[in-house]
This record gives structure tokens, C-alpha cells and sequence, in this order.
């Protein structure tokens, strides 16, 4: 069979050029070549490619250009970069950018047809849509989200509600405690789970580029739109789209989405066909919509077609409960992939790290965890094994110093002290009653009520 992936070289030097389309003819590839930037923005334009392989420095339109038009226009497309010196700096960009890999003038043939193997077998693994999903499905099981607290519990139930109805999820929740995370566990164990997921950072895209994004466009339909292109509304479809970072959408779009959500069919920009969607839509943010609404940043008839189902994210700081688990996960994946013998916290390290604050969460244990066992050098950790923070982790205000609070010169947050104290003393009396709620808010003095809704204010929990 005549193997069908195409592609591109683009290379100034004509030796060079001539034998990479010599030896990837040889291949079996089917082969073009452009001599410049500009030559290779015209071949773009009529053919899309399984493979770029671009020399970086060109002398008009260079590397990295191409590398960002093709991954603009054809995510799908592998960039290969070739770099005339090793500047490590330009291909760290060119791997920013996207690009698949790099490789060093002069071109070590079998170097580059791996890396050109490699390459299209990544690409066979995206076509082959259920092989990969399914991989995908074991990674966002439930059980992937890591936490046995009350907040955590509350959150596994609501899910469970949700997983398997169609219903509009806004995902709630400060920066690193596992949106996205929760957002993809809805999708991939729920009814769509073999149609696509497809995830778009609002804040990530320009305004003016935003739009198009969303709802696709038409060739002509503005300068730049030179194909055309679907949207990620039209690439869900059938399956479940997540806007994440919805806060940041300018107003304009805002009123573009509400139209959308009631009509439930799109047209691409600049074009008048209507497409039918069907599409569960999942938002998320870190953003206080509510107050984003009051300020008149955010359509409130908007947000309420989002709000439909609220899931608020705990932060790790108000689940200390879970930071021991957490920890011990990620350093025994972290010895894994390091391919380590496993390895143990030391109490006073454990110590620091269950009084820490964590305002990155989850994403900043993680990170605390790879830095830490790829440094150890023992096999217990301790807290010198850990980032400086740690060194210094005093108890949090309200959060397991029973004395009373002693007033730095700095002064202190005394709210924020205050309904931390609050907060630890209804977690002692859950605790104690098992977590009956009515049992623990005897114990306390307060009516149940209260407890509930202090509970809720302080972990965002609705149940
Ligand atoms: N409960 C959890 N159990 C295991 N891993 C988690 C949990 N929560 C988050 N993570 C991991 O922490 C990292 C951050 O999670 P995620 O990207 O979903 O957070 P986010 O809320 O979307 O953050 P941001 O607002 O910064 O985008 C991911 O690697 C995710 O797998
Ligand atoms: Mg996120």
C-alpha cells in the first residue's frame, strides 16, 4: 500500500534539502519541499500535512513562524525543528511553541527517521480515538481523585448525581484543586465517554481570537482566516466541552455563548450555516462569578445557565485530613517514574507539611512532591528534603494551636483567624459525633442549622 502521510521540508540550503527528500522519498514518505518561509506558507495553504520538518533559521519567514501558523491551523501536525547551532534557548521555544522535537545540524539520519516514526505513531494513537479514550478512561476515574475528607466525600456524591445526566456543571474552586481533574472524571465515566472531550482556556486565547475559537469561522471571514475552520463547540459535538476560566470571557462573547446555550446551534464566524449542537457543557473557574456579576463584568442571565449545577472544589488547606494521603501518592508516583525504591515521610516533615497553607493546592503538592524525592537523597524524607517554606511551617491560625493566638507586629487577620477557629472546632466536634451534624452542633451550642451553614460557607459545600 502506497503510504499515504505527507511531508513538508523546508530547507534554504539546497544540499541539505535535496538529500532529507532523498533519503524520506526513500522512506516511503510522500514528499514537498520548500526552499523558504514564504514558499512553505503557500504549500500550507493547499495541503495539510502529517509531518513539518522545518530547518529553524530561514532567512524571511523563519522556524518558528511556521511552527506557530501550522500549529494554529492543524494542531494535529508534528513540527520537527532543525537547528543550525545548538542554541538551547530557541528550541526550548520551539518545544514552548509546540514543536514535536528538535534536531542538531548536522542531521543524523537515523536520528531523524525515529524521530519522524515517533511522531506519526503519536498521530495513529490520536486517530485511533478508542484505544486512547479508554486509556483515558482509567486515568479519570473517581478513584484517580485523591481524598477522603467530608468536603471530599461531599464532592465524590455530587458527582455521582451528575456523572450520568446531561446537566450544565460550573466547577468552582481556587487555582490547582483539580477542576479540570473533575471536569474530565465527569466526562470519561459518564454517557459520552466515547465522544470527544475537548477543553478551552478562555483566559489562555486573545479576545479577538477567542471567538472564532469557540464557534469555528469561514475562509475570508476575516485576514488571517485562510481556511475553514471548525470550532471547539462543533469539535465536542456529542460530546462535552469545558470552558474553563469562564470568568475572563469578554462581555461581547458572553452574550454570543447565552444565544448558543439557548438555541443549541452555532454558526461559524462569517458564515451563515446553522449547526446543531449537542453538547454537555461543563464550566469552570477560580473567579467569584457572583461578585463578577455584581460588578457588571459577567452577564447574571448568563451565569445563571451556567450555574445550573454548582461544584465547589475544596481548597487543600480546608481538607488537612487529606494532606497525608496526597503526600504519600505522589512521592510513591514520583519514585515510579523516577524508578526509585520507595520512600518514607518523617513525622516533623509530615508535620510541616499538614501545617502548611498551600495556596497552589493539589498542583503545589505535586510539584512539592516531584522536587522533593528527585533531590533526596535518603530514602525518608525530612523536612530539609523539602522546599524552604517548609523549614519555616508554623501552625495556621485556628488550624491546631489550641493557646490563644499571640499578635505579631505585623497584626493579624483577625476574620480570618477567627473563622479558621471556628472552622477547626466544628471539624473536632464532626469528628466526635461521627459526623452527625446534629450530634456535633450540640456539641458545640448551635443550632444545626448554623453548623450547616457555616460549614458551607467555609468549604463551599451545598449538601
Ligand atoms: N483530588 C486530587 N487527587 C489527585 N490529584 C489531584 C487532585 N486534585 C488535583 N489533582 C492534580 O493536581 C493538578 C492540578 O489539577 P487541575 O489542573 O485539575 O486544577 P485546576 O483547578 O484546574 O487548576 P487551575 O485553576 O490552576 O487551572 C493536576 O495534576 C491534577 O491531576
Ligand atoms: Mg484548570
Amino acid at each position: 500500500m502506497k503510504n499515504q502521510f505527507q511531508i513538508l521540508i523546508v530547507e534554504d540550503e539546497a544540499p541539505n534539502r535535496e538529500a532529507l527528500a532523498m533519503l524520506l522519498k526513500k522512506a516511503g514518505y510522500e514528499i514537498q519541499v520548500a526552499a523558504s518561509g514564504e514558499e512553505a506558507f503557500e504549500r500550507l495553504n493547499k495541503t495539510t500535512f502529517d509531518i513539518v520538518v522545518t530547518d529553524l533559521f530561514l532567512p524571511g519567514i523563519n522556524g518558528i513562524e511556521i511552527l506557530k501558523r501550522v500549529k494554529k491551523e492543524s494542531p494535529d501536525t508534528h513540527v520537527l525543528m532543525i537547528t543550525g547551532n545548538a542554541s538551547a534557548e530557541t528550541a526550548v521555544e520551539a518545544m514552548k511553541e509546540g514543536a514535536f522535537d528538535y534536531i542538531t545540524k548536522p542531521i543524523n539520519f537515523e536520528k531523524l527517521k525515529l524521530l519522524m516514526a515517533k511522531a506519526l505513531e503519536k498521530s495513529l494513537l490520536v486517530a485511533e480515538n478508542t484505544y486512547l479514550r479508554q486509556q483515558l478512561r482509567g486515568k479519570y476515574r473517581f478513584e484517580n481523585i485523591i481524598g477522603t475528607s467530608l468536603a471530599m466525600q461531599n464532592l465524590f456524591s455530587r458527582m455521582e448525581k451528575v456523572v450520568s445526566t446531561d446537566s450544565t456543571v460550573l466547577i468552582l474552586g481556587e487555582s490547582g484543586t483539580g477542576k479540570e481533574l473533575v471536569a474530565k472524571a465527569l466526562h470519561f465515566n459518564g454517557p459520552r465517554r466515547e465522544k470527544p472531550f475537548v477543553a478551552i482556556n478562555c483566559a489562555a486565547i486573545p479576545a479577538d481570537l477567542l471567538e472564532s475559537e469557540l464557534f469555528g469561522h469561514v475562509k475570508g471571514s476575516f485576514t488571517g482566516a485562510i481556511h475553514d475552520k471548525a470550532g471547539k463547540f462543533e469539535q465536542a459535538n456529542g460530546g462535552t466541552i469545558l470552558l474553563d476560566e469562564i470568568g475572563t470571557m469578554p462581555l461581547h462573547l458572553q452574550t454570543k455563548l447565552l444565544r448558543v446555550l439557548q438555541e443549541h446551534e452555532i454558526e461559524r464566524v462569517g458564515g451563515s450555516k446553522k449547526i446543531l449542537l449537542n453538547v454537555r457543557l461543563i464550566s469552570a473557574t477560580n473567579a467569584d462569578l457572583e461578585n463578577e456579576v455584581r460588578l457588571g463584568k459577567f452577564r447574571e442571565d448568563l451565569y445563571y445557565r451556567l450555574n445550573v449545577i454548582p461544584i465547589q472544589l475544596p481548597a487543600l488547606r480546608e481538607r488537612r485530613e487529606d494532606i497525608a494521603l496526597l503526600a504519600h501518592h505522589f512521592l510513591l508516583k514520583n519514585c515510579q517514574e523516577l524508578k526509585r525504591p520507595k520512600m518514607t515521610i518523617a513525622p516533623e516533615a509530615m508535620e510541616a507539611l499538614e501545617n502548611y497553607s498551600w495556596p497552589g493546592n493539589v498542583r503545589e503538592m505535586e510539584n512539592v512532591m516531584e522536587r522533593s524525592v528527585t533531590l533526596a537523597e535518603r530514602s525518608i524524607l525530612h523536612v530539609e528534603d523539602l522546599p524552604p517554606q517548609f523549614g519555616a511551617a508554623k501552625p495556621q491560625p485556628g488550624e491546631g494551636n489550641q493557646g490563644m493566638p499571640s499578635l505579631s507586629p505585623k497584626g493579624i487577620d483577625m476574620e480570618r483567624y477567627l473563622a479558621g477557629l471556628e472552622l477547626h472546632l466544628i471539624r473536632e466536634a464532626l469528628k466526635m459525633a461521627n459526623g452527625v451534624k446534629a450530634r456535633a452542633a450540640k456539641l458545640l451550642g448551635i443550632k444545626r442549622t448554623t453548623l450547616v451553614e457555616k460549614l458551607k460557607r467555609a468549604t463551599g459545600q451545598t449538601d
